[in-house]
């Protein structure tokens, strides 16, 4: 029998109230669920419940009505129809029953089996939770019956909070998106959506009081274009604001979804919008512009004017009146202090308070908002810099600066969601590949999402407890459109879902990456313009201990077969077929794809690589590279892979404010032709060409001379130093790069000491 004819046999049946399908063969194989986040517990039975146009959905609260209907939403979407809702019955049904536990209020229990579906949640919150799952128990392809396996769910979530940001300031987008942004959390049991409503480079919110927050704050007269190095702008005006009537909808929208929304309005710095607006709220009194550039600026609300507060207090009176959550995020970072210093108002408010320091001007601030906010039943949350000159008293500590405000906050015993950079930007690279939209920075692969872990190892278990949960920050400098967000986002975010919500010992990314391949068609069906990265092809370069540089290529998409060609013309699926680690043999570029089905998947694998003596030979000594542009192993600066100009690629070694100096050891005395290394000069990201760059050889790692020097490079971008050499022969070739020094006054940076950049060593 044919699976289409089970199906059509049952329906007959069930026409004929003949609801006896339980001799049918279980339709779905077993072990084949894939529910992302992973539940606590799940059972599957030899079962299965056969969902059709007959099935109803009972429910009885106000809740789990409007839960019903969102189901509802999701089927017609797969099949066309909605399910009838009525208030009794349990027979082909799905029976939603909300409890009442507060204890755990986010936790459910599903089965499933061939009579009915139970989801029984905590709260209101856990029932819409089990439909969740339940969703995830249907079938990817649209059909017009659909099997759900036979299962026994027992689930709850690890963390209370699970957050999902998303920056409308830099870029603004639709009601409507974030709309489907927050479906999309829903569909993960994310249940905080953080917005970030005020920036330098925008005002977003309607705020009645403040007309000049809509006709001034909100637009800005140009965007950056390109890299924030160019200093390119675009020439075109760019606005946005959400009307109160909008956030109201949001927000109810996102209650629906059991999504609390945080809204944030940016204190006392990223405020150039407002000041643009009212000028009389910074210190100088301007004139101010709306931001046109990315980054920080001196520019804040002056801490020595009452206006201010008065003005942030109407503010957040009609921003309270709009978002009925606890908590308000007054943002509190990168907020630059040199206004302060000079500014009369603020230094006389400094001394009337005895206040010893800029520092504790701005602890003063953000306790003066605290304390207005708590008086109105609102508790704060801040950037772990609302830590410095002295927490506000009930304050919510949000670390994005790695992990160190996380633990200091919570041994002070303040509550803290962990967002720290390395694991929670997906305003990060996701792939270190050459077709990546430009983004901010960063590496933030899927595979290093997975592994995060919220609770820092350095704390006890009672202050583990002040870890809250985790939150993905979405910064949108580069990213100005819906398509580039979802591809960011996802499945990044199905990946931090997994580990705010399933216990941590159920975690397993091999597993997570097979389920996902269900998921992506789930994602497919929302019509999410998710990243493909996890499934395509991928190179890893090695040194194949033979004195040469292999590299292996993988992919994890299911059937998938890999062609490559090493002479820079396009694979298809008529080149080499992979099989054995790639030799790296002359200089070229190295080109792989995934086909599935005979098409190619995701993005191609495109390396150039360049052909030299000094390839994956030894490198003898060399000065270590700082944190933050130091690639795994040193091996890198002779893998034959120059260093990109957005640096971007693991392959610069980063040396701050110090010298460099490397030996590479060939394998004997031979004839040197060539020495070379590339060096980048992108000031307006600290990175500074070297004073000077000599080179020397030597026969026996000892006495070594020089053979060429060179200490003029180029304005902007990758400086290649190349010295072309005559009669020159030796074993060992050493390089010297001189550091710039301090940067100079007035440039991005200025008093720290300089990056040097150097990657690949080239000798021939
Ligand atoms: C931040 O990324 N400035 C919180
Ligand atoms: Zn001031």
């Amino acid at each position: 029998m044919t699976m289409k004819s089970v199906i059509h046999l049952c329906l007959l049946m069930a026409a004929a109230g003949l609801w006896s399908c339980s001799q049918r063969q279980p339709a779905v194989p077993r072990g084949n669920v894939s529910i992302i986040p992973m539940p606590a517990s799940i059972s599957e039975t030899a079962d299965s419940f056969l969902l059709d146009k007959q099935t109803v959905i009972v429910a009885g609260n106000e809740s789990d009505k409007k839960t019903a209907a969102l189901f509802n939403a999701w089927l017609k979407e797969l099949t066309g129809y909605e399910l009838e809702v009525k208030a009794q019955g349990d027979k082909n049904a799905i029976l939603l029953q909300t409890g009442n536990d507060s204890t755990n209020a986010e936790g459910y229990t599903l089965t499933a089996s061939h009579n009915n579906i139970i989801i029984k949640g905590n709260s209101g919150a856990g029932t819409f939770y089990g439909v969740q799952t339940l969703i995830q128990l249907l079938p990817v392809e649209k059909a017009h019956a659909m099997f759900v396996p036979g299962v026994s769910i027992t689930d709850a979530p690890r963390f209370a909070y699970r957050g999902l940001h998303l920056d409308v300031g830099r870029h603004f987008f639709s009601v409507d998106f974030i709309k489907k942004y927050i479906d999309l959390m829903a569909m993960h049991k994310l249940n905080t959506f953080h917005w970030h409503l005020t920036e330098d480079q925008g005002w977003r919110i309607e705020i009645k009081k403040y007309p000049r927050l809509q006709e001034v704050a909100s637009k800005r007269k140009e965007t950056m274009a390109g890299r924030y190095a160019d200093n390119k702008y675009d020439g075109k005006p760019y606005g946005g604001f959400y009307t109160q009537e909008q956030v109201k909808e949001v927000v109810q929208y996102a209650a629906d979804h059991f999504i609390t929304v945080i809204p944030e309005i940016e204190m006392p710095g990223h405020s150039l919008a407002a000041l643009a607006a009212y000028p009389n709220l910074g210190c100088t009194g301007g004139p101010y512009e709306v931001g046109t550039r990315w980054g920080v600026y001196d520019d804040v609300y002056c801490a020595g004017n009452d206006s201010v507060y008065l003005f942030l207090q109407d503010v957040l009176d009609e921003v309270m009146a709009l978002f009925p959550g606890r908590y308000i995020h007054i943002g509190g970072d990168e907020s630059p202090k040199v206004r302060w210093e000079k500014c009369p108002k603020c230094q006389a408010r400094m001394k009337q308070e005895g206040l010893k320091d800029e520092h504790a001007l701005q602890s003063y601030f953000i306790q003066r908002m605290e304390k207005y906010l708590n008086s109105k039943g609102r508790q704060i949350i801040g950037w772990d810099e609302i830590l410095e000159g002295g927490l506000a008293p009930n304050a919510t500590v949000m670390s994005w600066r790695g992990i160190e405000g996380g633990i200091a906050a919570a041994r002070q015993k303040h509550d803290v969601i962990m967002t720290p950079g390395e694991f929670c930007y997906f305003d990060h690279y996701q792939s270190r590949g050459p077709n990546e939209p430009l983004a901010i920075g960063g590496f933030l692969p899927v595979s290093k999402v997975y592994s995060y872990e919220p609770v820092p190892s350095e704390l006890n278990s009672d202050e583990a407890k002040y870890i809250k949960g985790a939150q993905a920050n979405v910064w949108t400098e580069y990213i100005n459109n819906t398509n580039y967000l979802e591809y960011m986002v996802y499945p990044r975010a199905a990946a931090l879902s997994e580990v705010l919500w399933s216990p941590k010992d159920k975690r397993n990314y091999d597993n997570f990456t097979e389920r996902l391949k269900v998921h992506l068609k789930r994602l497919d069906l929302k019509k999410v313009n998710y990243a493909k990265h996890v499934f395509e092809v991928t190179g890893k370069v090695t040194d194949n201990g033979k004195g040469g540089v292999d590299v292996i290529l993988a992919s994890k998409l299911d059937g998938g077969k890999i062609f490559f060609t090493t002479d820079s013309t396009a694979p298809t699926p008529q080149a080499t077929p992979y099989t054995t680690p790639v030799q790296i043999t002359h200089t070229g570029t190295l080109r792989a794809q995934v086909f599935l089905d005979g098409k190619p998947f995701g993005n191609e694998y495109n390396q150039a690589f360049l052909f030299h003596k000094g390839l994956a030979k030894k490198i003898s000594s060399m000065t270590a590279a700082d944190a933050g542009h130091r690639p795994d192993t040193n091996f890198v600066l002779v893998n034959g892979i120059e260093g990109n100009a957005a640096y971007n690629d693991n392959e610069w070694f980063g040396f701050n404010g110090k010298d460099m100096e490397a030996i590479v050891e060939l394998d004997s005395v031979q004839d040197i032709h060539l020495v070379g290394i590339n060096t980048v000069n992108a000031k307006g990201d600290w990175i500074y060409p070297p004073k000077q760059v000599v080179f020397a050889v030597s026969d026996d790692g000892k006495t070594f001379k020089e053979v060429y020097k060179q200490s003029t490079f180029a304005q902007q971008g990758i400086s290649k130093v190349r010295g072309h050499l005559q009669a020159v022969r030796g074993k060992f070739v050493k390089v010297q790069m001189q550091n710039f020094g301090k940067i100079p006054a007035g440039a991005p940076g200025a008093g720290n000491g300089a990056w040097l950049f150097a990657d690949e060593f080239i000798i021939n």
